[in-house]
C-alpha cells in the first residue's frame, strides 16, 4: 500500500485529515494508519452539534470545490449512500464562491488564441453562475451582438482534483481495510468510479457534445431546448454556448403560476422522452440547470453528466416501473437482479424482505415518491452485493430531479401519469410485429450477405486442404481422469515392489547373524521388516481411503 508519506501533496493530506478531526471523525481516522502525529495535534470541536450525515456535507464545503463536487457526483449513487447523505449532498449545489474575473481572464485568452477583444465587444466580470469546476460569465460577440455565456474551468481545477483524488483513494482503502462495519460498501471502488466520472466532467467538449446531442434528436422544441454551442471556440476547458435569458424554477415565486404546472409536464415529458424512447438523458435535471425563458419554454443547461441506456436497460426499466406500480416485492426483486451486474445476492429472501420493507414505507406511490423509492430500492440492492451500471443510478437521480423539479412547480404534477405513454409506446415497440420484422430482417440481411462470402470461404478452404496445411487439434474431454487413475496405479505398484524387495532382502540379512544385533536378529533386518510393514499398511490404508479406483 502508498504510504501516507509518498502522496504528492502531504500538505493537502493534513488539511484533510484536519477538517476531518475538526468534525468528530477521529475515531475513523484512528483505525487508520494516518501518522498519529498529525491527529493529536489537531483540536476537536467540543461536541459537534450536527449528525453524521451533516458532518459529512461540512467537511466537504470546508475542503473547497473538489470535495463539493465529489458531494454532487455522490448524490448520483443511491446504491452506496444513504438516502439522507444524499439529501445532505444536494445542499452542496449552490454555494462556491466566484474567482475574480483577473484570475480567469489569461486562461480564457489562452483557450481562445485570442485577446478577448478581438472577439467580444463587452464581457461582464461578475460571474453569473460558479460551480466547483467552472464558473460563468456573460460576453457579447462582436460581430453578431449576440450574448453567449462563457463557462470556464477554474484555473488549476484538474491537478487540485487529481491531488484529493489520490488523497482519498488512500483514505479509502485504510478504511476498507480496517474498518470493519464499512466495508460492504467497498470504498476503493466507489472512488475508482468518482475518479473516472470526475475527470470526464472536466473535459467540456463532452459536454458541448452532448448538448449538441440533445438539440439534434429533440421533437419538443416548441417547449423545451438546449443552448446553441459554439464549437469553434469552445475546447476542454472553455464551452461557449448562447446566454439564456430567463428564471430558475429555484425561484419559485418569480415562475408564473398560471405556467407552472404546464412547465412542470412538459419538463416531465422531456426527460421522460429523453430516457426511456431515446436512451440519452440529462442525470441532473435540478433547478439549477433550468432557465424558464420569458416565451415560457424550458432551458435545460449543464449537459456534463449524462446517462446512456441500451434498447435491453430500457426495456428493463421499463419492468421495473410497472412491477413498482404493482408493489409486489418478489417481483420488484426479480427485476432488480435482471438489471445487476452480479446478480447473486448474498442472500435471496433478506433482499426481497428489505424491498418489501421499503414499500411498505411508501404505500401511496403516486405523487411525487418514485424517485425517493427508486433510490432506496438502488441503495438496499448495493448493500446486498448488487451493483447496478452507472447509468441505472444516474438515471435515478434524474427521475429523482425531475420529481422534485416538478412537484416544486406544481405539487399535484404527478411523473408517473408523465411516463404512462412512453412506458407504452416502449411495450408497442417490444410486442410490434413490424418492429420485430424489421430486426428479423436485418438479422436476414447479414446472413445474407455473409451467405455471399460462403463460396469464395469454401474454395480458400479446398486450396488449403490440398496443399495438407489444414491441422486438425483434437482434444478428448475425460481422459485426465484416466491419467490421474493411471498414475496412481503405477505409484501403488512401484510402493508394492518396493516393500516385496525390502522382505526379501530383509529375510535374507535376518539369516546371516551380521553386527549389530537386536534380541539375537540384525538390527539392518529388522528395520527392513518394520519399514516394509509399515509402507504396507499404508498401502491398503490409501486404498480404503480411495476407493480401488484412485
Ligand atoms: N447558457 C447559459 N445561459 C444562462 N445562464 C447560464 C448559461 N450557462 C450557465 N449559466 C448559469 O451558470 C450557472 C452554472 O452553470 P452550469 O453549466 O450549471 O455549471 P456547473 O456545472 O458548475 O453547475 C447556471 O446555474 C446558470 O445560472
Ligand atoms: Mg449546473
Amino acid at each position: 500500500m502508498k504510504p501516507l508519506s509518498l502522496i504528492r501533496d502531504a500538505v493537502r493530506a493534513k488539511e484533510i485529515l484536519t477538517v476531518l478531526v475538526r468534525y468528530g471523525f477521529s475515531n475513523l481516522l484512528e483505525q487508520v494508519n494516518a501518522p498519529t502525529g498529525w491527529i493529536s495535534k489537531i483540536v476537536q470541536r467540543e461536541q459537534v452539534p450536527f449528525n453524521i450525515w451533516q458532518r459529512i456535507r461540512m467537511v466537504c464545503e470546508d475542503l473547497g470545490p473538489t470535495a463539493v463536487k465529489l458531494g454532487q457526483l455522490l448524490s448520483t449513487q443511491p446504491d452506496v449512500i444513504p438516502e439522507p447523505l444524499i439529501e445532505e449532498f444536494k445542499l452542496l449545489q449552490h454555494r462556491v464562491n466566484p474567482l475574480p474575473f483577473s484570475d480567469i481572464h489569461n486562461v480564457l485568452e489562452e483557450e481562445l488564441g485570442t485577446k478577448l477583444g478581438t472577439l467580444f465587444s463587452e464581457i461582464e466580470g461578475v460571474s453569473i453562475g460558479s460551480g466547483s469546476i467552472a464558473q460563468v460569465h456573460r460576453a457579447r460577440i462582436r460581430e453578431t451582438g449576440q450574448w453567449v455565456a462563457l463557462k470556464i474551468q477554474r484555473p488549476g481545477v484538474i491537478k487540485a482534483l487529481r491531488t484529493d483524488l489520490d488523497i482519498l483513494s488512500w483514505l479509502a482503502r485504510e478504511v476498507h481495510e480496517h474498518v470493519e462495519h464499512l466495508r460492504p460498501y467497498n470504498l476503493p471502488s466507489v472512488v475508482d468510479m468518482l475518479k473516472n466520472a470526475i475527470l470526464r466532467e472536466t473535459d467540456f467538449t463532452i459536454e458541448a457534445n452532448n448538448t449538441r446531442n440533445f438539440n439534434q434528436s429533440n421533437p419538443y422544441k416548441e417547449w423545451v431546448f438546449a443552448p446553441k454551442v459554439y464549437l469553434e471556440w469552445s475546447s476542454s476547458r472553455l464551452l461557449v454556448t448562447d446566454y439564456i435569458e430567463g428564471k430558475s424554477p429555484s425561484h419559485i415565486e418569480e415562475i408564473d403560476t398560471g405556467n407552472r404546472a404546464r412547465l412542470a409536464t412538459h419538463g416531465g415529458i422531456s426527460v421522460f422522452h429523453q430516457i426511456i424512447i431515446k436512451g440519452f438523458f440529462h442525470a441532473d435535471p435540478h433547478p439549477g440547470n433550468i432557465i424558464i425563458t420569458p416565451e415560457g419554454k424550458i432551458c435545460l443547461i449543464d449537459w456534463g453528466l449524462v446517462g446512456q441506456l441500451t434498447r435491453h436497460m430500457r426495456y428493463a426499466l421499463a419492468d421495473m416501473l410497472t412491477a413498482l406500480k404493482s408493489k409486489d416485492a418478489e417481483r420488484i426483486t426479480r427485476v432488480a437482479l435482471s438489471m445487476g451486474k452480479d446478480a447473486k445476492p448474498l442472500d435471496n429472501d433478506h433482499l426481497e424482505m428489505q424491498v418489501a420493507r421499503v414499500m411498505a414505507r411508501y404505500p401511496d406511490l403516486d405523487v411525487g415518491k418514485i424517485g425517493k423509492v427508486i433510490m432506496e430500492l438502488i441503495h438496499v440492492l448495493g448493500v446486498n452485493g448488487i451493483s447496478l451500471s452507472r447509468d441505472y443510478t444516474l438515471l435515478a437521480k434524474s427521475i429523482l430531479s425531475i420529481e422534485q423539479t416538478g412537484n416544486a412547480l406544481d405539487p399535484e404534477f404527478d411523473i408517473g401519469a408523465v411516463a404512462k405513454p412512453f412506458l407504452e409506446q416502449l411495450a408497442f415497440e417490444r410486442i410490434n410485429p413490424l418492429l420485430r420484422w424489421k430486426e428479423v430482417v436485418r438479422n436476414l440481411h447479414n446472413g445474407i450477405f455473409k451467405l455471399n462470402e460462403l463460396p469464395a470461404d469454401i474454395n480458400r478452404l479446398i486450396h488449403r486442404i490440398e496443399r495438407g496445411e489444414i491441422t486438425v487439434n483434437m482434444q478428448h474431454t475425460g481422459l485426465e481422469k484416466l491419467s490421474e487413475t493411471l498414475n496412481s496405479t503405477s505409484n501403488r505398484l512401484m510402493l508394492a515392489i518396493i516393500i516385496g524387495s525390502l522382505i526379501i532382502g530383509s529375510s535374507m540379512i535376518i539369516t546371516t547373524g551380521v553386527a549389530p544385533l537386536f534380541l539375537g536378529f540384525p538390527v539392518i533386518g529388522i528395520v527392513g521388516y518394520l519399514l516394509s510393514i509399515f509402507l504396507g499398511l499404508w498401502i491398503v490404508f490409501d486404498i480404503l481411503r480411495h476407493g480401488r479406483h484412485k
